[in-house]
């Protein structure tokens, strides 16, 4: 609102409201757009993203950006100097060159709009802010201000609201770990990748775009040919997208180098194996790396599944060997699962939580156990999609339930765009699972245009009449009784196990706080943001109707229910564990 802006060199400016689900309420939304026009403030008022000072200066967000960071002799300054060169008042309410109600401000609008419908489907604040700019534009400054604070408040009243506050703070509260309190982080700087397929790449880039310099190794010439392609034409992308130079992408790429040879990476502070998920080869490369990395390197494993004490097990340093369970792709995905084992040292942890901070992970420190966090709890939800497809669900029954609940896609939809023959072998194929029976039609997902669902040319899905057949001869053979279920019931079913299982992870200490099992999903499985993830979510529903549901489940459905001692001790005793 000050009618001249002076910034400190190293000042950030943005509206982050939208991630709290409000928005700029104190005349942000008719501000800023007459600062910097309409197309800059909308895209900072949606994604809430920080300018710095230099970019916010030359948009005319701040009119000079001070030589240090003196902040009020040089505002004083400032104001002494615009008085005595007789600068005049000068409300940002009266500034008009920069917004007009257009044919081209009404076109970008509705580019935004568009955007929005996809992007921020369910979610309330964007489409205010939105609204907020373009009815702004129509109307007197105090009338577009009295319109700001009618659309601030409807946010505000929006349950979305809460669990975009819960997100907020729960991805501040993840650091809070014990180990930081004894153990120090050493200083990482040189990092070695260990094969570079999907997630080996993606790794590597996430630690060459925060600076680190990688080494990768891969089994043979071709392997390395192969990672550096994928290497560079990701960042060929990025820059035909204008998202980084040439010069940048040359600079970062300097970062990189591939070998086969294992001893260079003797000088490596942190070294992550990605290889193939299998045990014996996993133990193999720890054995060789025991021998060749230096005194107090990091070793990690990204393996989803394996368990971490094993492979820490072929080494003399148990100590020094970490998880660190990256997603894919993981040069995008914001989330870390830092699986600390039952040796790892308290540094090694408190390390690992500094590199995920450098390369802009979220990181969650989770305990040893089948799927760790994430995988665990979405075990749960295969599981009952799975049978209430021989309940008489169908699939896309159960992917829209999801959807509408704010899932980017369902489960069947998920498998379709992974293949379903991962992990399926045809010779051995027996017709035992519906996913035999699919891929046994050639249903082998979007690369082979169907799967549980049939594809387009442009990938767009629709449900199969085939698949149907195929889902009722399969429920037939085995008996199954098909019935009407709801979407509520499908909600259940699908989503209260997860929050039980939940509650079992924090009985069993693999997680430290619930609100860590929350950035888990919301940040690497797609649970909406404003709904806070599972055990927030459970909160909301009450966990007492979730135990309730638990334990008649349990009598009618099977002990998979069985509820938590824990979630029982947190309604009993009225616990608040968030
Ligand atoms: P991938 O099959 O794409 O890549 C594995 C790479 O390891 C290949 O390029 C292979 O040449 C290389 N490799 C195999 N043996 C090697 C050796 N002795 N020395 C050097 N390089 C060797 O596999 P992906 O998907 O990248 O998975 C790697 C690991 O990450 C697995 O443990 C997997 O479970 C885990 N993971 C995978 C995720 C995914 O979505 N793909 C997600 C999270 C973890």
């Amino acid at each position: 609102s000050a009618h001249y802006r002076i910034a400190a060199p190293n000042t950030k400016v943005g509206l982050p409201e939208v991630l709290l689900g409000i928005l700029p309420g104190a005349g942000g939304t008719q501000r800023l757009p007459r600062l910097c026009g309409v197309n800059m403030a909308l895209d900072m008022m949606l994604t809430g993203k920080h300018v710095p000072a230099k970019e916010a200066l030359s948009s005319g967000i701040i009119d000079k950006i001070a030589e240090n960071n003196n902040t009020i002799d040089n505002g004083i300054e400032y104001a002494k100097k615009l008085l005595k060169d007789g600068f005049k008042p000068r409300p940002t309410s009266q500034i008009q060159n920069k917004i007009s109600d257009t044919k081209e401000t009404s076109e970008l609008i509705l580019k935004f709009k568009d955007t929005a419908s996809k992007k921020y489907k369910n979610l309330f604040s964007p489409h205010a802010i939105i609204r907020s700019v373009e009815e702004g534009l129509k109307l007197d400054f105090p009338d577009a201000i009295s319109n700001e604070r009618k659309l601030f408040e409807e946010c505000i009243e929006s349950p979305q609201r809460q669990g975009l506050i819960h997100s907020f703070f729960a991805e501040r509260a993840n650091t809070k770990i014990p180990e930081l309190k004894e153990g120090k982080p050493i200083e990482l700087n040189k990092i070695g990748i260990i094969g570079g397929g999907t997630m080996g790449t993606g790794i590597s880039m996430a630690a060459m775009n925060a600076g680190f310099n990688v080494i990768m190794i891969e089994q043979n010439d071709e392997a390395i040919q192969k990672a550096k392609a994928k290497i560079n034409s990701t960042y060929d992308r990025s820059v035909k997208l204008n998202r980084i130079t040439t010069e940048q992408k040359n600079k970062t790429m300097d970062m990189f180098s591939a070998t086969t040879n294992f001893s260079d990476l003797k000088d490596r502070d942190l070294i992550i194996e990605a290889v193939f998920e299998n045990m014996d080869l996993k133990k193999d490369i720890f054995k060789q790396l025991d021998g060749i990395c230096k005194d107090g390197a990091i070793l990690a494993s990204n393996t989803s599944a394996l368990d971490v004490n094993e492979i820490a097990a072929e080494t003399s340093r148990p100590e020094d060997v970490i998880g660190l369970h990256f997603f894919s792709p993981a040069n995008v995905m914001k989330l870390l699962e830092i699986v600390r084992g039952d040796k790892t040292s308290k540094s090694v942890v408190a390390s690992s939580l500094a590199i995920a901070k450098k390369i802009q992970k979220i990181a969650a420190v989770v305990g040893v156990c089948p799927g760790f966090v994430g995988n665990r709890i979405l075990a749960q939800r295969q599981r009952e999609a799975n049978k209430l497809i021989l309940e008489g669900a169908l699939p896309w029954d159960i992917d829209d339930a999801l959807f509408d609940f704010g899932f980017p896609m369902g489960p069947f939809a998920m498998s379709d765009l992974a293949g379903l023959d991962i992990g399926w072998n045809k010779e051995t194929s027996n017709g035992e699972t519906l996913r035999d029976v699919l891929c046994e039609a050639g249903r082998l997902g979007q690369k082979s245009g169907k799967g549980f669902y049939t594809y387009d040319e442009n990938r767009n899905k629709s449900p199969d009449p085939e698949v149907e057949e195929i889902i009722k001869k399969f429920g037939e053979e085995r008996q199954a009784q098909m019935r009407d279920i709801s979407k509520e019931e499908i909600l259940q079913r699908c989503l209260y196990p997860m929050i039980n299982e939940g509650f079992k992870i924090l009985e069993e200490g693999m997680a430290i706080r619930a609100s860590d099992i929350d950035i888990v999903w919301t940040n690497g499985y797609g649970w909406p943001v404003y709904e806070g993830g599972p055990m927030f979510y459970g909160n909301l529903v009450g966990y007492d109707k979730v135990l309730e549901w638990l334990q008649n489940a349990e009598k009618e459905l099977g002990p998979e229910f069985k509820p938590s001692a824990y979630l029982e001790k947190v309604v009993a005793e009225k616990i608040n564990i968030l």
